[in-house]
């Protein structure tokens, strides 16, 4: 058992391949990157910090030269050594991790859970996509040239439905892709899949209607729905996903299921194909529609991804939505949505009355960077990353846990779930890794009417391979006192 030693809130292990001087410098750089020290700040004096812990004064020196060297402290002679001004534009220039300021809204949700969009990433971070992997340079010049290429014309309202060269490479890349055949006028574009909820349940919901949601889910999809005051239907998930005959005991006679078939949010469960046919069938008895948010269907590690059920949907129920959330990235806030063709006019009317569509000019980059090919590389290109990362983060947990743990691994998917052995629960594990500066969240967080187990969910597409390690013996040390 590694011995460890905590003082000033630093927690130093003693017996683990990773040298002091870098836990220090892990300790005050994830402290600076979420704010818990801002510009300004002093670090404790490095003669005092090692007096303290018994260490060589070179080893805190060493520590604060890494810092100082990554530009996230200055050294001010004898008034001590100072967190930088510019620390977040310091860290973001060099390409390195973007640092993390502390956020002054919305910091969380009604889960507990922070919200992604309210700071910056954080290690583990759920929902984001490979930010560091992102072709920024080609992004640039797609983008630029539509900027420069703005005719009068493309400066007038956009179509509310969205711009028809994206609609139309939406649906030519979901062709070959998701196994969806459908025309460039089913596609709507929206402000991602938030966007396209709020739209469904505008045109969809009354007062009233009861819609299905799985138990446990994703919690946006969740209010969305409870704020269309809908009653809303929890419905359990197991080993083969939503379970329809639940959902048709419990209401038979609701308006909406919200699904996600391809890997279930958050367990990464698949929807199996009797389910599928289930709810399909389940769906036209009662007159109703199916969301299908596929958020990462492309990402599977196993297998080819799979068929989308929109693409076995032949009474046209099913709202298929996508998200250029995950395979780009979120700031676009850009998604689309397939409609089975009786409500495309209500839903057309209905964003003109909203919000009058998206900006042109997002969109006409995407359509470019789409027809250009990056669109179809860049997924590849994310696809074998995430595997290798993905693989790299279960092995690093294995090594710095050993059997304390199981790492419940699916075959797609940004995350996996850490299930621990002990019996402390794991809204406790993912407060210690937050306060660490660690974006863990809680599984049992996302449960709505029943519990859906214990666990720590990893986002591991921005871990890359050679930081894993290391991360795993920062959540080591942040959860080791209750593991
Ligand atoms: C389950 C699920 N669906 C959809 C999305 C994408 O949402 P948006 O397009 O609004 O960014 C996410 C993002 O984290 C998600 O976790």
């Amino acid at each position: 058992m590694a011995r460890s030693m905590e003082m000033r809130g630093i927690t130093l292990v003693r017996d683990t391949n990773v040298p002091v001087y870098r836990q220090i410098y892990e300790h005050f750089r994830s402290a600076i990157r979420i704010g818990q020290l801002r510009p300004g700040d002093r670090l404790p004096s490095a003669r005092r910090l090692a007096e303290e812990f018994a260490t060589a004064r070179g080893t805190i020196d060493a520590a604060y030269a890494m810092l100082a060297g990554e530009g996230y402290v200055v050294g001010r002679g004898p008034a001590g050594t100072i967190v930088s001004a510019g620390v977040g534009a310091v860290a973001r220039d060099k390409g390195t991790k973007p640092a993390v300021h502390r956020s002054r809204v919305g910091a969380a949700s009604s889960t507990g859970a922070r919200l992604p969009g309210a700071s910056n990433p954080r290690p583990f971070q759920l929902g984001l996509p490979s930010l560091d992997a992102f072709p920024r340079k080609i992004w640039s010049r797609v983008t630029a040239r539509q900027v420069r290429e703005l005719s009068v014309a493309d400066m007038a309202y956009p179509d509310p439905t969205g711009f028809v060269p994206l609609r139309e490479s939406i649906a030519a890349y979901l062709a070959s892709a998701r196994g969806i055949a459908c025309t460039c006028e089913q596609i709507h574009i929206t402000n991602g899949y938030q966007g396209a909820l709020d739209l469904i349940v505008a045109v969809l919901l009354r007062r009233g209607d009861a819609a299905w949601i799985e138990d446990p889910c994703y919690p946006l999809a969740r209010e969305a729905l409870a704020a269309a005051t809908a009653s809303l239907r929890p419905i359990a998930v197991d080993s083969e996903g939503l379970r329809v005959a639940d959902g048709v005991a419990q209401a038979r006679r609701a308006r909406l299921a919200v699904v996600t078939p391809s890997h279930q949010s958050p367990l990464g469960v698949t929807l199996s194909l009797p389910r599928r046919l289930a709810l399909l069938a389940w769906a036209s008895a009662a007159d109703a529609f199916i969301v299908e948010d596929d958020y990462d269907g492309e990402f599977r590690y196993v297998g080819r991804p799979l068929p989308a059920l929109k693409s076995v949907d032949h009474d046209d129920r099913v709202i298929y939505a996508g998200s250029f959330s995950k395979v780009l990235f979120p700031s676009l806030r850009l998604g689309y949505v397939v409609l089975p063709r009786r409500l495309i006019a209500t839903f057309a009317r209905v964003a003109q009355r909203r919000s009058h569509g998206v900006p042109a000019l997002t969109q006409r980059a995407v359509a470019a960077f789409m027809t250009e090919g990056h669109f179809a590389r860049h997924i590849r290109r994310m696809r074998n990353l995430y595997a290798s990362r993905r693989r790299a983060l279960a092995d690093s947990l294995v090594a710095a846990f050993g059997d304390e743990i199981v790492v419940d691994l699916r075959h797609g998917g940004m995350h996996l779930i850490v299930r621990f052995r002990s019996r402390v629960s794991d809204s406790k594990l993912a407060k210690l890794a937050q306060a660490a500066g660690l974006a863990a969240e809680a599984l049992s967080s996302r449960a709505v009417a029943q519990p859906c187990g214990q666990g720590l969910l990893l986002g591991f597409t921005n871990v890359a391979e050679k930081e894993a390690p290391v991360l795993c013996d920062q959540l080591v040390r942040a959860i080791g006192p209750l593991r």
